[in-house]
């Protein structure tokens, strides 16, 4: 398949690269700084450009988004809008411009705090919830096209910078992530929150 890989310079983005290339899949990866291609997926003309420039794809994948963590009487109404242009919007963007570009699936990126209670991290609740849940109505509007998220707890290699945050929390090995979005790619199912 031809997969837009955005965010493919990061710690799961490098980890994914690896795993869809191992799979024979044309992947073009896509960041602000390097890649392929380089675009700032927040900002819809871009996206748009985007996809005219270097599409059609079979897939797009997500491993972008940055969220603002503190605890709740500290979080300004500047860090809940950064966590919704950091990592909700941009999603939905790659999903709405991308209707016309891609032919298969779509599969973002959420995270465990939409379900589980973590001192600091409500802004990343909201992000992921909130994604989650457009996802399974996007999902049954957008059909055939598909669309899933991946929802990991803290990744094993990113123990070291945000382990404090998870005190006691099994962290989730980045294999076992890229396994969920190749069962998203190359699976059929749409509407699911893969928990990997
Ligand atoms: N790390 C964890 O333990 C963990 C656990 C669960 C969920 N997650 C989620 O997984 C995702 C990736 O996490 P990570 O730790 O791999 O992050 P990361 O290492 O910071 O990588 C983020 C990637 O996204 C790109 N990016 C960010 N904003 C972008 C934009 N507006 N346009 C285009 N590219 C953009 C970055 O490249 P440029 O800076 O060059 O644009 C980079 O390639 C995040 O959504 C995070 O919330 C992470």
């Amino acid at each position: 398949m031809r997969i837009l890989l955005v965010g493919a310079s990061g710690t799961l983005g490098t980890a994914l690269h690896s795993e869809l290339v191992e799979r024979k899949h044309d992947v073009v990866t896509v960041s602000r700084t390097s890649g392929d291609l380089r675009y700032d997926v927040s900002d819809p003309a871009q996206v748009a450009e985007m996809y005219r420039t270097a599409g059609p794809f079979d897939a797009v994948a997500s491993a972008a988004g940055h969220i603002p963590f503190g605890p709740v009487s500290e979080l300004t109404v500047d860090d809940y809008q950064a966590a919704m242009t950091g990592k909700v919007l941009p999603q939905i963007l790659l999903v709405r411009e991308g209707l016309a570009h891609v032919t298969d699936s779509f599969t973002l990126i959420t995270g465990m705090l939409a379900r589980e209670a973590v001192p600091g991290g409500a802004a990343a609740a909201l992000a992921n919830g909130a994604l989650e849940g457009w996802v399974r109505t996007a999902a049954v509007e957008i059909a055939p096209k598909r669309v899933n998220a991946i929802s990991p707890t803290v990744f094993t290699e990113s123990l070291d910078a945000y382990g404090d945050f998870f005190p006691g929390l099994k962290p989730v090995p980045l294999a076992e992530v890229t396994r969920a979005y190749v069962r998203s790619i190359e699976g059929r199912q749409t509407g699911q929150v893969y928990v990997p």
